[in-house]
């Protein structure tokens, strides 16, 4: 039976976060010069994170995305992955990475089952890359995209955050360059999540202003989405046949139809990316709970769920920042980095 929240929401995916550690240092995500990470001690390890998925699993979540930080920094990876891939309820098995430690993990992550890949890439250029991402390594993204389409990925997807005077002058290459990958680019609305220190109404560039780029340059382009998709991105196809996506967080939020539970590296379950509180699992779990007592509280969790945390800071009128500094200083759980993006 599937589970619904009090918005009538399904739960049909769980975006598992394996590390709040990160290789970069994206300006919209990891501003500051020194991050609380979370104790080492409290990652759940492979077997803790199979047995909460396989709940989920029962609960109706067919999808499961491994976020980070950095997915690629978590050690023995692919063990971890080759047991997910087993489990006959899992439809589809995901990685967001930034790609850098992606060229020499490609081939083993093909190996052991992983379905799909989405690569963060921000720019094409090196000195950007450097400016926006704080390090030089904009040539071993590149390569691990190489690397992943070599290793016979398909349907490879790029996530770029757009914002404003930083790489909104670079829409067009990213589609061309999406294209000459095989891959479909997909443009990120700034969005005031926890972690992005930096936010400003002024540096979001909204759909609307991509569409028009865009349409300026190729000539009128086409909406494709579904109706009713529980999927971020509207997909769009330009005259030529190419498509991409546009993730409007910011500007035209799509709580309505959000069916994704998150689970941080040390085993809270939040429901809303925008949501300040979560429901930690690892100590029922690591005090002995049972199965059924883990089910019942994620359950619960999911059945009481209300949160639509992006139509919400959408009606807030001045917007600053989501959360204070001195606050995330504090509750590392509060960062995007740890929920996974
Ligand atoms: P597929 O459509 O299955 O490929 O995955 P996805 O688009 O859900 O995954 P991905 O990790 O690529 O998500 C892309 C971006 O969408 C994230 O980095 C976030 O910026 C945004 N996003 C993902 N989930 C949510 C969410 O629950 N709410 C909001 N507002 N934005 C989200
Ligand atoms: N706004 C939009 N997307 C963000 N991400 C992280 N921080 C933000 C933000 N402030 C997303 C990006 C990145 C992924 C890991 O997390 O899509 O590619
Ligand atoms: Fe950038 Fe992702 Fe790392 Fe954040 S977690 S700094 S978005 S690569």
């Amino acid at each position: 039976m599937a589970v619904l929240d009090t918005l009538g929401r399904p739960i049909g995916s769980l975006r598992l976060s394996v590390t709040d550690r990160c290789n970069l240092r994206c300006h919209y995500c990891m501003p500051e010069d020194e991050y609380l990470w979370l104790p080492r001690e409290d990652l759940l390890t492979f077997e803790e994170i199979i047995t909460v998925s396989d709940i989920f699993g029962e609960l109706g979540v067919d999808r499961i995305r491994l976020t980070g930080g950095e997915p690629l920094l978590r050690r023995n990876l692919p063990v971890l992955i080759e047991g997910l891939a087993a489990k006959p309820w899992l439809r589809d098995l995901a990685m967001t990475t930034n790609g850098v430690l992606l060229a020499e993990a490609a081939a083993d992550l093909k190996r052991v089952g992983l379905h799909r890949l989405t690569v963060s890439l921000d720019t094409l250029q090196p000195d950007r890359f450097q400016r926006l991402a704080r390090i030089n390594a904009l040539s071993d993204v590149l390569e691990g995209i190489d690397a992943s389409r070599r290793a016979g990925f398909t349907g490879l997807k790029l996530d770029t955050v757009v914002t404003r005077g930083d790489n909104d002058d670079e829409l067009i290459d990213l589609i061309e360059f999406a294209r000459s990958v095989d891959a479909e680019v997909r443009f990120i609305e700034y969005m005031d999540v926890g972690g992005a220190t930096s936010w400003k109404k002024d540096a979001v560039v909204t759909r609307k202003d991509m569409l028009a780029r865009i349409a300026d340059h190729y000539g009128p382009v086409t909406s494709i989405s579904e109706p009713e998709s529980s999927a971020p991105a509207a997909q769009f196809r330009l005259p030529d046949g190419a498509t991409f996506g546009i993730i409007s967080s910011t500007s035209q939020p799509f709580c309505r139809t959000c069916d994704r539970s998150r689970l941080t590296a040390d085993g809270v379950l939040l429901l809303c990316l925008y949501a300040q509180h979560g429901i930690d699992l690892r100590r029922p779990m690591r005090a002995g709970a049972s199965r059924e007592t883990l089910t019942n509280l994620i359950r619960a969790g999911w059945e009481g769920r209300a949160d639509r945390g992006a139509e919400e800071r959408l009606i807030v009128g001045d917007r600053g920042t989501y959360i204070p500094l001195k606050k995330l200083k504090k509750e590392p759980h509060l960062e995007m980095h740890t929920r996974g993006g």
